[in-house]
């Protein structure tokens, strides 16, 4: 089987490149990625020389180029990871959450209709359901719960699933679709909450937390969000919505200081910050489609999954210091540097 991972050298895409690689040696993996500011070659430096793994620099937002490839790989199977992943960029800067998110994803659709597909897997979120009030802990998006999005990006992936569907319905494409809670382990970019966390506090700087600290994510290991994809794309019903978490909720404020314990270093370093424009209070996932209908299994608490990834942020410095020494400084300053 030939299967084209977009988006493979960004964190849950190169995670899914590594996983596929060392599980099905007899399955070609095509990596197609803009390389991006989150996209990172560094990531798959292990395993660039292995006969089943192939890089292709390119955007999945471009016709030409989409067509090309198509013709030339005959992929399979498309996993599509590629997308601008960050809320707090969307607030600034929307109109390539439109363009790489939902123009990306037509593009690659109206490539599987012209070539044929075995199956596309879009790589959705739990965002696009919204989010639940803090005082209802017996609420949960289940894969019937209304799309209904707050910001630019959840807006921008709630608009590519429904496209999805609609190829689905109206073309035929075989199409199926997983929608996850936060994930976290090696190889995630420096500006969203747990890497940030860890890479700060291991400077001593300050570290901003939005509002008061108190609303709640669903965090999942990046390996069991990979095998949960695996899973679907082989056994998954076609045209379905699979949901994936392990109902393992935290505040920011708890997952803050479990980094801030494992590092030793004082909950001085917190900082209250001006919040998130359209902040979502709460995610949590029901998880029980994908675990009654294809067997799915977390393999990580959030325990043992927090402390292997901080100490994978230990052992692999050079990979994140690389990153904020670069252009992400800039970035920096822009999001934080009145907050600070
Ligand atoms: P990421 O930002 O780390 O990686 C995105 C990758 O896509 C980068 O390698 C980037 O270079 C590439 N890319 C961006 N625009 C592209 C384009 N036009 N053409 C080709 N490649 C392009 O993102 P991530 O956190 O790994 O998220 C991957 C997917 O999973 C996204 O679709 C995201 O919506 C979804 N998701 C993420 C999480 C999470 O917690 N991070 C949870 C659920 C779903
Ligand atoms: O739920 C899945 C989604 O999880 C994915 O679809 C997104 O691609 C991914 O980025 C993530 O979105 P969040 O907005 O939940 O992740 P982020 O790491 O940006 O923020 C997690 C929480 O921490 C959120 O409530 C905002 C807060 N936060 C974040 C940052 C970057 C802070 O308090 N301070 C910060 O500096």
């Amino acid at each position: 089987m030939k299967i084209i991972v977009t988006g493979g050298a960004g964190f849950i895409g190169g995670n899914f490149v590594h996983y596929m690689i060392e599980k099905y040696p007899e399955d070609m993996i095509v990596n197609l990625d803009a390389l991006t500011y989150a996209g990172n070659l560094e990531t798959l430096k292990s395993v660039e020389d292995k006969p089943n793994y192939k890089f292709i620099k390119g955007d999945i937002a471009d016709r030409d180029f989409v067509f090309k490839m198509f013709a030339e790989e005959k992929p399979d199977v498309i996993v599509n990871f590629a997308a601008e992943s960050h809320v707090d960029r969307s607030i600034t800067d929307p109109e390539i959450f439109v363009r790489t998110n939902v123009m990306g994803t037509t593009t690659l659709l109206d490539a599987c209709r012209e070539f044929g597909i075995k199956r596309f897997h879009q790589v959705s979120t739990d965002e696009v359901y919204g989010d639940l009030p803090l005082d209802r802990p017996d609420l949960f998006f289940t894969e019937e719960t209304p799309l209904h999005t707050s910001s630019p990006y959840s807006s921008s992936k709630a608009s590519a699933d429904l496209f999805v569907m609609a190829y689905h319905r109206t073309f035929g494409i075989p199409v199926s679709m997983s929608r996850c809670s936060n994930n976290y382990g090696p190889y995630q970019f420096p500006e969203k909450l747990i890497p940030l966390m860890i890479s700060r506090a291991l400077a001593d700087e300050e570290l901003p937390v939005y509002g008061n600290g108190a609303n709640v994510r669903d965090w999942l290991h990046v390996k069991d969000h990979c095998q949960a994809i695996d899973l679907i794309i082989r056994n998954g019903a076609d045209g379905c919505v699979y949901n994936i978490g392990g109902h393992n909720e935290r505040t920011n404020l708890e997952v803050v200081k479990t980094v801030l314990r494992a590092l030793d270093k004082p909950e001085s370093l917190i900082k209250y910050v001006s919040d998130r424009l359209g902040h979502d209070r709460r995610y949590a996932i029901d998880p029980k489609k994908l675990e009654t209908e294809l067997g799915w299994k977390p393999e990580y608490n959030f325990d043992t999954g927090m402390q292997q990834t901080i100490q994978w942020y230990l052992d692999n410095r050079e990979w994140w210091e690389h990153i904020i020494s670069g252009e992400y400084s800039q970035y920096f300053e822009k999001m934080y540097g009145d907050r600070l």
